[in-house]
C-alpha cells in the first residue's frame, strides 16, 4: 500500500497523534501535519499567522501545501480541522489517498483541548460552544471522508487498528 492517508475532524479528535501511530505501523510511510508544514514555511506559528497575516492567508497557503501534499505518496497526512471545508481540497486529497473522518462527540473533544491556548478559533468567550457550532457546521463535509471512525472512550491505539483494518479490507 502507497496511497495517502488522510486524517481529518475537529481540533482535538486526535490527527496528530493517530497519524504519528499509523505512520510507526506502516513501513514507508512518514506522517506529516499541514500545520507543521505551514508554520515551518511561515516561521510563525499558527496563532500569529492568523493574526499579523489573516485567516484567509492562511486557508490560500494551506491549499497549497495540501495540493502539494496530494501529489506525494506513503504520507500519513493529519489535516488542520478547517482544511475540509475547502472543496478543492477535498478533491485533490481523495485523488491521490483514502480520507478518514475521526468522529468524536463536542464534549469530549472540549475536555482534550480546553487547557490548550494554541488555537487561534477557541480564543473566544465561549470555546465550548464555538466546538459545538463548529462541528455543526462541518460535519456534513467530514461526512464526505470515505471512511468514518468513531474515537469516543477509545485509545488511539484501537482508533488506529479499526483505521488499517477498514483501510486494508
Ligand atoms: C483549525 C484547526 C487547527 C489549525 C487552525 C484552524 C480549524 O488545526 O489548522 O487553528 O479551522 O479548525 P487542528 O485541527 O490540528 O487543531
Amino acid at each position: 500500500m502507497s496511497v495517502n492517508i488522510v486524517l481529518t475532524g475537529l481540533m482535538g479528535c486526535g490527527k496528530s497523534t493517530v497519524a504519528k501511530l499509523i505512520s510507526k505501523e506502516l513501513k514507508g510511510y512518514i506522517c506529516v501535519d499541514t500545520d507543521d508544514v505551514i508554520a515551518d514555511i511561515e516561521g510563525m506559528s499558527i496563532s500569529d499567522i492568523f493574526e499579523k497575516k489573516s485567516e484567509k492567508y492562511f486557508r490560500e497557503l494551506e491549499e497549497r501545501v495540501i495540493a502539494e501534499l496530494a501529489q506525494e505518496e506513503s504520507l500519513v497526512i493529519s489535516l488542520g480541522g478547517g482544511a475540509f471545508e475547502s472543496e478543492v481540497n477535498r478533491d485533490n486529497l481523495a485523488e491521490g489517498g483514502v480520507t478518514v473522518y475521526l468522529k468524536t462527540s463536542p464534549d469530549i473533544l472540549y475536555e482534550r483541548i480546553k487547557d490548550d491556548s494554541t488555537r487561534p478559533l477557541l480564543r473566544c468567550d465561549n470555546p465550548k460552544l464555538k466546538l459545538e457550532e463548529l462541528l455543526k457546521q462541518r460535519e456534513p463535509n467530514y461526512l464526505k471522508s470515505e471512511f468514518v471512525i468513531t474515537t469516543d472512550n477509545k485509545t488511539p491505539k484501537e482508533v488506529v487498528d479499526e483505521i488499517l483494518a477498514s483501510i486494508q479490507e
